[in-house]
């Protein structure tokens, strides 16, 4: 039987491009999203299934990962990479209402690029040990917003620095059990994540072009050696960005506690 992929968000965009460039290298393709429309469409043309689902729901999204394990039995990749941009201005001026307050504050960019990317990972950790032989590869999408301040997204950049310490934190713990962590960042790609005016703002000269952000994927899954990575794109170049030097020997040996030792509670 060919390798199962789930992809978050693979109705359009990195995740459709991803899903497509998979479906072409022989793979199933499971694509869990909101758009029905598309989603169906997409799934319809690579012989793949689509599952609605939001990310941010618990239920649905379990419940996603439950029907693709009972309609194959296996998991090969997951890839955490549905996501939005935030909706509203965090430095606006806000009225206050009688109690002095201003409007609760929207947090669903973090909900949708940060919490469900944690559960998406969980949910694929989950069934990647059930698997035959235990193992996987778990992408996660971060964003050049996950290494760089972004005074322009802040939420969005909080997300996505969530993310890529998320993969750099779990990575080496998972890689006992056969299961590798990667993230990508990309640069600005041409997509349904901005409208496009929006995307006609931004310095065009630095784009990338989707394919390879795809072949980045591509590689973090095939490669068995990369875990822990965040491959970071410009325009048409990628590099590999490793997280910060330790200060000294003290912060390296708090940083290196095994997980197993630090609270036996959980184990
Ligand atoms: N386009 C870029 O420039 C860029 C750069 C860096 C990172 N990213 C990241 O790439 C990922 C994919 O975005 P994209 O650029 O392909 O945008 P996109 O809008 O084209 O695709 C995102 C997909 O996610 C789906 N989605 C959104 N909320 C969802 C939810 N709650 N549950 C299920 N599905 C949901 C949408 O329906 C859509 O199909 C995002 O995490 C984004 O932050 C994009």
């Amino acid at each position: 039987m060919s390798k199962v992929a789930l992809i978050t968000g693979g109705a359009s965009g990195l995740g459709l491009a991803t899903s497509r460039a998979f479906a072409k290298d022989g793979w199933t393709v499971a694509i869990a999203d909101l758009n029905v429309t598309s989603g169906e469409q997409v799934a319809k043309e690579l012989g793949g299934t689509f599952y609605k689902t939001n990310v941010t729901d618990w239920d649905s999204l379990s419940d996603t990962f439950a029907r693709v394990w009972k309609e194959y039995e296996r998991l090969d990749f997951v890839f955490a990479n549905a996501g939005i941009v935030e909706k509203v201005d965090i430095y606006k001026h806000e009225e206050s209402d009688a109690r002095g307050l201003p409007p609760k504050l929207d947090t669903t960019v973090m909900d949708i690029n940060l919490t469900s990317v944690i559960n998406t990972s969980y949910l694929a950790i989950h069934f990647f040990r059930k698997n035959t032989t235990p193992g996987g590869a778990l992408v996660i999408t971060a964003s050049s917003g996950g290494l760089y301040p972004v005074p322009f997204l802040p939420m969005y950049g909080a997300a996505k620095h969530g993310c890529v310490g998320f993969t750099r934190s779990i990575a080496n713990t998972m890689s006992k059990e056969g299961i590798r962590v990667n993230c990508i960042c990309p640069g600005a790609v041409r997509t349904g994540l901005l409208a496009q005016h929006e995307w006609d703002r931004l310095p065009q000269a630095t784009f990338v072009p989707i394919e390879k952000v795809v072949k980045a994927v591509q590689m973090l899954v095939n490669d068995d050696s990369l875990n822990g990575k965040a491959v970071e794109l410009i325009k048409d170049q990628w590099k590999f960005r490793d997280p910060p030097e330790f200060e000294d020997e003290a912060m390296k040996e708090v940083m290196s506690v095994d997980s197993k030792a630090f609270d036996t509670q959980r184990h």
